[in-house]
């Protein structure tokens, strides 16, 4: 098994270019089931869930071909296999994403189950109440969501719990229902929004995403189109915290400062410099960071996906500081694994005190899912001596050659 080993105590500095987005690349490839013309992709990641996709999508029947690096050409003309096996649902919960728009195109689709996962229970329910309410009639028998619809129809949906991934199903399922479908309390991540805008590129009528109302008016067919994707805010924000925990000063081409409002707030707020301008954020840190309290919440607040790095940052920071997690039940996984590095944490409920402290120490430590996993690279970075992360197959999930990139910003990092 792959570890990644660090030698910390170096600042980051220099320039690096950011990848486009895995989560919103996952339902833009998805987009393409739902029409019997070529999407073609640009700016998609080479990360491991991709790669999971594009054999799901594959394995439907579409044709799928890859000119050259970061562009894929998708061609859904023959649905030959309505069916997502539990292997790769298992292995990327994001394969719920070919449910809507299989269904909306085929009639039918059967989904494996997707179980818990390691950051929490994770249950599908309002993406199965959405395509309910929209007509489907739908089955749960040996682990697998029989979905079964004619023609689905437009409905009035009220999500009981904002959902990023539910959300793009259900508005991928109605872009070809008969009559309009209105989401209300639909998620309104920027990723929701690049796939509202490569769907109506493809023909389909939907406004107000990037809103908590979504209104989208069936039409009879999709056509092909052209989409980039979006810059990876996750991995914007990731880089972000490493250069200010390390107290270096880096630019970050190829992204969007607007899409990070929240995190580059409680980045200011920790002592860093930052400027933005078209494309590129640059920031500089000249101080040890301050310690900033965190609560996750739904887009346009704080992420989730940024929580565990905003923990390694606070672990050195000066003062204490509080993290709440509200979105998952058990994202609280790296702690422990940060301990081992000698961080001072308290965890009560899904709430953790962190004392910030002069140094970490290099340690063994194991990563538990995606975003644990670049924390403890954080972490490695600003502890003194030798830090061995096992487990890194989750970082290769989601971050696009993350050694190579911190390499080029003088961080001592390699695989074994
Ligand atoms: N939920 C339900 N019922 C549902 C759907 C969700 O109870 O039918 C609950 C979940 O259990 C969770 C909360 O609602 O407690 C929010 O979950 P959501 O559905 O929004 O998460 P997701 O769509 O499965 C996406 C990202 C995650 C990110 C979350 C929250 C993709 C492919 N994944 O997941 O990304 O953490 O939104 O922003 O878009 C990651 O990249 O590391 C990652 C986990």
């Amino acid at each position: 098994m792959q570890k990644l080993v660090i030698q910390g105590g170096l600042p980051l500095t220099g320039e690096i270019a950011i990848s486009g987005a895995k989560n919103a690349a996952l339902p833009l490839l998805c987009a393409s089931l739902l029409t019997q013309q070529s999407l073609r992709i640009s700016n998609v990641p080479a990360l491991q869930d991709i790669v999971t996709m594009l054999t799901l999508l594959r394995l439907i029947g579409l044709e799928v071909t890859q000119p050259d690096v970061g562009n894929v050409i998708l061609s859904a003309r023959n649905l030959t296999n309505l069916t997502a096996p539990y292997e790769m649902v298992k292995t990327m919960r994001a394969a719920i994403l070919v449910l809507g728009p299989l269904l909306a195109r085929a009639g039918e689709a059967n989904i494996s189950l997707p179980g818990g996962c390691a950051i929490g229970l994770r249950p599908v329910d309002q993406h199965i109440k959405g395509l309910q309410a929209m007509g489907a009639s739908i089955q749960i028998k040996h682990g697998y969501i029989h979905a079964v619809a004619n023609k689905l129809h437009g409905a009035r949906i009220v999500f009981d719990i904002i959902t990023v991934t539910g959300t793009e199903n259900l508005m991928m399922a109605a872009t070809l229902a008969e009559g309009v479908t209105i989401l209300e309390n639909a998620a309104r991540e920027p990723e929701v929004v690049d796939l509202a805008n490569c769907l109506n590129a493809m023909g389909a009528k939907i406004q107000g995403a990037g809103t908590d109302i979504i209104t989208i008016e069936g039409v009879s067919s999709l056509h092909g189109a052209e989409h980039d994707v979006m810059p990876d805010r996750i991995e914007t924000g990731t880089f972000l915290v490493a250069a200010t925990a390390t107290g270096g000063e880096v630019r970050l081409k190829n992204t969007d400062a607007h899409l990070l409002d929240a995190v580059i707030d409680k980045l200011l707020e920790a002592g860093a410099e930052i400027c933005t301008d078209d494309n590129c954020i640059t920031l500089k840190m000249r101080d040890k960071p301050k310690s900033v309290n965190v609560r996750t919440a739904p887009y346009p607040a704080f992420p989730t996906d940024m929580q565990a790095q905003f923990m390694s940052l606070n672990c050195i920071a000066a003062g204490t500081a509080i993290i709440t997690e509200t979105i998952f039940e058990n994202r609280l996984m790296h702690v422990q694994e940060l301990k081992r590095m000698n961080a001072e944490i308290e965890v009560e409920g899904n709430t953790a005190i962190i004392h910030g402290i002069q140094q970490l120490d290099g340690a063994n430590v194991m990563a538990t899912d995606l975003r644990a996993s670049a924390s403890l690279v954080i972490a490695g970075l600003v502890a003194q001596g030798e830090t061995v992360i096992d487990r890194i197959y989750h970082l290769d999930r989601g971050y696009e050659n993350i050694e190579g990139k911190l390499s080029a910003l003088g961080a001592k990092i390699w695989r074994v």
